[in-house]
């Protein structure tokens, strides 16, 4: 691939490996590529800068506008890894075709982001934890008004050195359940990861942030299922059986969430993806057979809930221990990103 690629002239200081907390340092370049008259350019890494757009950008009246998250990580060995990027570069042309929108073919979107890890690798930060996160974000660029799709779209790459998700990481966090807005409805984008969820989304994490909770617990449009956590599916242990929403097309198709499901059935543990009514839960509850509540999401990874609430529930779990099932499952994922055991799924990829 012909990429060309300008290196900045004033390369950044990196932040202290220990502060790096989430989002909030981007390295020294971007690489991005543009699609125009039917086809796409072979991409550009420049130096991080702002971008140019027309104010009637299609993006910014009409919202066409999708994102992916995903990370590498550095091995033992001092190679760089890729984690599942195939499964991200598809989620972005499934979620680009709903949207109307042109996505960059698989192999633009890896390598872009190959070349782009390579050039900024001086990033990199080391020790279990920690990684860069890479965020894919496609555009439409076409300038015009009167509602229609852009013709113009651009991809972009940005990378984030981070270190935990929650600033509480170690612990658990509590969720509360949302009963007012929504944010998604089947036939909408909700298995999508256009940027106009978030935005749906940002006043509940709002009032639960401002009542002490991590984020909310989404319900579907009866109110009586549960969906996802704002940036995470959620898993609950009954018993000794494992419950997820099925992916019913209004929630997001995790990453992670199926690397959980394939690592469960390998313990022999059985997974039930189902409608997962908050009645079956409450009487689960009741019943003491809901053991553990966990999220799953690129950034949060496996992160234990401690509390789920609403005004009518108040389900309250042990801490993690040794013997939680979240625990097992953060410890195997994690080593296998980090190098530190096999990667028996061949879920990595060499940068
Ligand atoms: C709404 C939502 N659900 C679920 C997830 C988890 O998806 P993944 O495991 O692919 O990161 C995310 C995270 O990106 C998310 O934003």
């Amino acid at each position: 691939m012909s990429l060309r690629i300008t290196r900045t002239s004033s390369p950044q200081p990196l932040p202290p490996a220990d502060q790096l907390g989430f989002g909030q340092y981007f390295t020294d370049h971007l690489f991005f590529a543009d699609f125009a008259n039917g086809s796409w350019t072979s991409g550009e890494i420049i130096p991080y800068q702002n971008f140019q757009l027309d104010p009637a950008a299609s993006v910014l009246h009409y919202g066409q506008a999708l994102f992916e998250g995903m990370k590498a990580f550095k091995h033992p060995n001092h190679e760089m890894y890729l984690f599942r990027p195939k499964f991200n570069a598809e989620r972005m042309q499934k979620g680009a075709e709903r949207l109307s929108m042109q996505a960059p073919p698989t192999d633009l979107f890896i390598e872009g982001i190959r070349e782009l890890l390579k050039v900024d690798a001086r990033w990199m930060p080391e020790g279990v934890g920690k990684s860069i996160y890479i965020r894919p974000t496609l555009i439409g660029t076409e300038g015009f008004l009167g509602v229609r799709p852009s013709n113009h779209f651009r991809f972009f790459v940005i990378l984030s050195p981070v270190g935990q998700y929650y600033s509480n990481s170690s612990k658990a966090v509590k969720i509360f359940i949302e009963e007012e807005d929504l944010r998604a409805a089947p036939g909408g984008l909700g298995n999508t990861k256009a940027a106009a969820n978030y935005a749906a989304s940002l006043r509940a994490a709002l009032k639960a942030k401002h009542h002490g909770y991590a984020q909310v617990l989404w319900l579907d449009t009866s109110r009586r299922f549960v969906e996802e956590v704002g940036t995470m599916n959620i898993f609950f242990r009954v018993g000794d059986e494992v419950w997820t929403p099925r992916l019913n097309g209004s929630i997001l198709e995790g990453g992670t969430r199926a690397c959980v499901i394939q690592l469960l059935k390998s313990y022999g543990v059985i997974v039930h993806e189902r409608d997962v009514a908050l009645a079956d839960l409450q009487q689960a509850y009741e019943n003491r057979q809901l053991k553990e509540a966990f999220g799953t999401g690129t950034a949060a990874v496996i992160t234990p809930i401690e509390e789920i609430s609403s005004q009518k529930i108040a389900w309250k779990f042990t801490e993690p221990s040794e013997n939680s099932i979240s625990q097992k499952l953060f410890k195997d994922i994690s080593s296998i990103q980090h190098g530190l055991s096999p990667d028996r799924f061949s879920w990595l990829m060499k940068v």
